[in-house]
């Protein structure tokens, strides 16, 4: 199943799908951004899973102007909205665990609600997401802080995963500076851009993670970041022409893929967790693991 990222629509008139740039475009120095494929796991033939065990794979190459050229090829898996719990097939998880592993990225994020309403699953939490071998970075969600968030950062970082609260980590990799800048949750207005930018490098690799999408909006405008997001589920529930006016609505305009926003780039992951069948279900819209590769593009400042 190859679906194109064309079929999205752009969500702001600052927000652009990546499929090809407006007439008229002013981002003649962006190159093309590519979702390469996405379709059913590549683990499914064990014909012994169930249908909901099962979660999509999408492949996405970012171009990045301004990003440091040793970082040209650098490999990310992007986790979202794990839901643990009744709803979320845990065979699923595991699953995503083992192919994001597999795969071996140079990092993994994930963006937040592991859990939904109750308690009870906090431990499966940290069982289940445990055994990363990347580097793993860790933003809280809406739904995390509604149940637990002491319980689930002090797990993480047992786990030795750098969870960031409005805070910011410069760590090298394949010889150059990448700063992660994480972001706490928009949807409870727990993000403070200014604290997490504060006395962080200006240029270079900037990779943002955050809960709620619309964060976008507060970050520095034309900075060349990339923010990576979940909290809408893709949308959840589709139906053509009506989920986005309600998201729009509900002030959530980036519901699912790629955005341009600002100078700055979004992604927005449909989430691992609910779906096929539980109370959560979905419709339009599939349980996501992302990875992306990012490609340096030369700035017109770097041949001044
Ligand atoms: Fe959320």
């Amino acid at each position: 199943m190859a679906l194109r990222l064309a079929r999205r629509r752009s969500a702001t008139q600052t927000a652009q799908a990546v499929s090809a740039p407006a007439p008229g475009s002013h981002r003649n120095h962006m190159k093309r951004n590519e979702l390469k494929a996405i379709g059913p796991d590549p683990l499914r033939p064990d014909a012994r899973l169930r249908w909901r065990d099962h979660f999509t794979l999408s492949e996405n190459v970012l171009h990045v102007p301004g990003m440091h050229r040793e970082h040209d090829g650098l490999r990310i898996a992007h986790l979202s909205d794990i839901h643990v719990g009744q709803a979320t097939s845990a065979v699923r998880i595991r699953r995503a665990v083992a192919e994001v592993n597999a795969r071996n990225p140079d990092l993994v994020f994930l963006t937040g609600d592991y859990v939904t309403h109750s308690p009870k699953p906090l431990p499966r939490v940290i069982e289940l997401l445990a055994g990363f071998s990347s580097p793993v970075f860790v933003v809280l969600g809406n739904h995390d802080h509604w149940v637990d968030a002491h319980y689930l950062r002090s797990g993480f970082e047992r786990l030795g995963y750098t969870v960031l609260q409005n805070e910011h980590r410069v760590m090298h990799l394949r010889g150059a500076p990448v700063t992660v800048l994480g972001i706490d949750d928009g949807r409870t207005h727990r993000d403070d851009v200014e604290t997490t930018f504060r006395g962080a490098p200006e240029s270079g690799t900037r990779l943002v993670l955050t809960h709620a999408p619309p964060t976008i909006d507060k970050l520095p405008p034309n900075g060349n970041l990339v923010q990576f997001s979940g909290h809408t589920h893709g949308g959840q529930f589709v139906v053509r022409g009506l989920t986005e006016a309600i998201f729009r609505r509900a002030g959530q305009p980036y519901i699912q893929g790629h955005y341009h926003v600002r100078g700055n780039q979004l992604y927005v992951n449909m989430g691992l967790g609910f779906g096929f069948g539980g109370p959560y279900l979905r419709r339009g819209t599939y349980p996501e693991v992302a990875f992306f590769t990012l490609r340096h593009v030369e700035t017109a400042s770097a041949h001044a």
